[in-house]
């Protein structure tokens, strides 16, 4: 053991003596070389003491708070040495200044051996903390970091906010603009223009027939914009109002609420492809619209001023000319709805059901148009598709084929349809044609059957009049003194036959008349 002292010591002895000769030596070989007191960061297996700084190189005294858990506080640690060269910069130096996590400071010196024995920087002196590292970040954060932070959470805030301002902004703006461009559309379509051109419009650009080129919304902003006049007719279906919708008048039928089916048929069918025509009543809009305790149902159609045709006939007498211009329009608008026109955009054949001279309007040119379909069938041949109305509605009896009222009409059958049509068609022609005046004799208006069924005839009265004893209205022995209703005369005669299939079409009466039209136009036929 006193060997092994012994050898330590000589060990010692003789390291301390290299080290003086070679700081001698290194004194005089080196002259900007720099002798540094070291402890606690003294070169690598170089015991505390002293250090050589190399060429422009420094001393450092650093000082660090350290936690002492003996005392529970932050206690200094001191540590010298020579700063390597290449950390011998000023942000070495400075170090002091940045703050640190943990507090810390440091000096330099190069004036003289040893002279960072001399150097005492100082840090901030801290009495209690819970935990040193806690402390740092404590630190770190009431420092500019602090602010650093602070500054950005409050941009990303700011940035956050904004991007939401102006998303909210975009959609009201959005909003605004869509609103206003309906209300645009909305005045354009119905503020700007009359009923007749948006509804021509609409059929142009969809090309789909009466009404059905209109919007739901469209017919929707139109109910809202009626405003009822005055009661003008009741029916058995509903009442109809002159109204005015922006400074036109139109007609509005309120269906009784009973009558559901009635207008949705009406509805539809006024909405079917294509079944816009001068000689059919011109549809508007069709709206539901709730009164509190019921709802309304409205159909919104052209106003024709002289009413129906039977109210028409009632006060006017006609010429020739008048006449054919009543029978040949109304023959347009039957054949119109009879008539299937194929392809894709085509129409379906429409049979109506209910045809009489309160069903007819007649229009300013006095010219007519059918109206009320709530009774109508449609059909499609390529699908041989009959579509009946879901409806509890019957006809009118007075003008009922001898078929319907014996109940021989094939419901299968849609010609059966066209042809009872054209039963009520002829009745029709036969009022017309009495309130023509023929060398200076007129009738004086009546309905069909007048002199035959009270006014408000029962199926069997109607059943034996027209099936068992097959009467038909009286054609006045003096029309056979003219030509043009001789031909009148004969093409309602063969329209009302007892036989469904030998009673001419729409289109066969259509074409008569109009040949009879131009004819007397021409003074060919008086
Ligand atoms: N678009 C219209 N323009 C002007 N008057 C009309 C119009 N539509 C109907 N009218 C008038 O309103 C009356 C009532 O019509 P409505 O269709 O409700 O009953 P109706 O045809 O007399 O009987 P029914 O209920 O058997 O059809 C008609 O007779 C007609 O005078
Ligand atoms: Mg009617």
């Amino acid at each position: 053991m006193a060997d092994v002292n012994g050898v330590f010591l000589w060990y010692q002895c003789f390291k301390k003596t290299l080290f003086i000769i070679g700081a001698l030596l290194i004194s005089c070989s080196e002259v900007y070389s720099l002798i540094c007191y070291c402890a606690g960061h003294c070169p690598s297996n170089q015991p505390n003491g002293s250090c050589f700084a190399r060429p422009n190189s420094q001393c450092f005294s650093a000082v660090e708070q350290v936690y002492n858990p003996d005392t529970g506080l932050l206690e200094d640690e001191r540590t010298y040495g020579c700063l390597p060269p290449e950390e011998n910069g000023f942000m070495q130096c400075k170090g002091h200044l940045v703050p640190h996590q943990i507090p810390k400071s440091i000096a330099c010196c190069s004036k003289g051996d040893w002279c960072n024995k001399q150097l005492k920087p100082n840090t901030v002196v801290r009495t209690t903390t819970p935990s040193p590292m806690y402390q740092g970040e404590l630190m770190s954060y009431n420092g500019p970091y602090n602010l650093i932070i602070c500054l950005a959470s409050v941009s990303v805030c700011i940035a956050f906010l904004a991007v939401v301002v102006f998303m909210i902004c975009y959609r009201l703006t959005n909003q605004k603009q869509s609103r206003r461009g309906y209300l645009d559309v909305e005045k354009k379509i119905i503020g700007g223009e009359a009923v007749k051109d948006l509804i021509d419009r609409s059929n142009d650009t969809s090309g789909s027939g009466s009404g059905s080129g209109i919007t739901l919304l469209v017919q929707r902003t139109i109910g809202k914009q009626i405003e009822m006049l005055e009661s003008i007719g009741r029916g058995r279906f509903g009442e109809v109002w002159k109204a005015r919708l922006r400074d036109e008048c139109v007609a509005v039928k309120v269906f009784y609420t009973s009558e559901e089916a009635s207008w949705s048929r009406e509805t539809d069918i006024y909405k079917t492809v294509l079944l816009r025509h001068e000689n059919i009543l011109g549809f508007v809009a069709a709206d539901i619209r709730g009164t509190g305790s019921y709802t309304q149902m409205l159909l919104i159609t052209d106003y024709l001023a002289f009413g129906s045709l039977h109210d028409y006939l009632k006060v006017c007498v006609l010429d020739l000319a008048g006449m054919l211009k009543l029978a040949h329009s109304a023959a347009c608008g039957l054949s119109h709805l009879h008539v299937e026109v194929l392809g894709k955009q085509g129409k379906p054949a429409i049979a109506h059901r209910d045809i009489k001279s309160r069903n007819i309007l007649v229009k300013r040119d006095r010219t007519c148009a059918i109206a009320d379909f709530g009774l109508a069938v449609k059909y499609k041949s390529d699908t041989n598709q009959l579509d009946v109305a879901a409806n509890t509605r019957v006809g009118t009896r007075r003008y009922m084929a001898p078929e319907v009222l014996d109940e021989t009409l094939d419901t299968s059958q849609f010609e059966a349809y066209r042809m009872a049509d054209m039963y009520s068609f002829a009745l029709v022609l036969w009022e017309i044609a009495r309130r023509c005046k023929v060398n200076d004799v007129v009738e004086e208006y009546q309905l069909p059957f007048y002199d035959c069924v009270p006014s408000n005839p029962s199926f069997e009265d109607m059943k034996k009049v027209v099936c068992v004893d097959q009467t038909r209205p009286a054609i006045p022995k003096y029309w056979n003194s003219c030509e043009t209703m001789q031909i009148i005369s004969k093409v309602m005669q063969e329209s009302w036959k007892q036989n469904p299939g030998a009673r001419l079409t729409a289109l066969r009466v259509k074409k008569t008349l109009m040949r009879l039209e131009s004819l007397h136009k021409d003074e060919k036929v008086v």
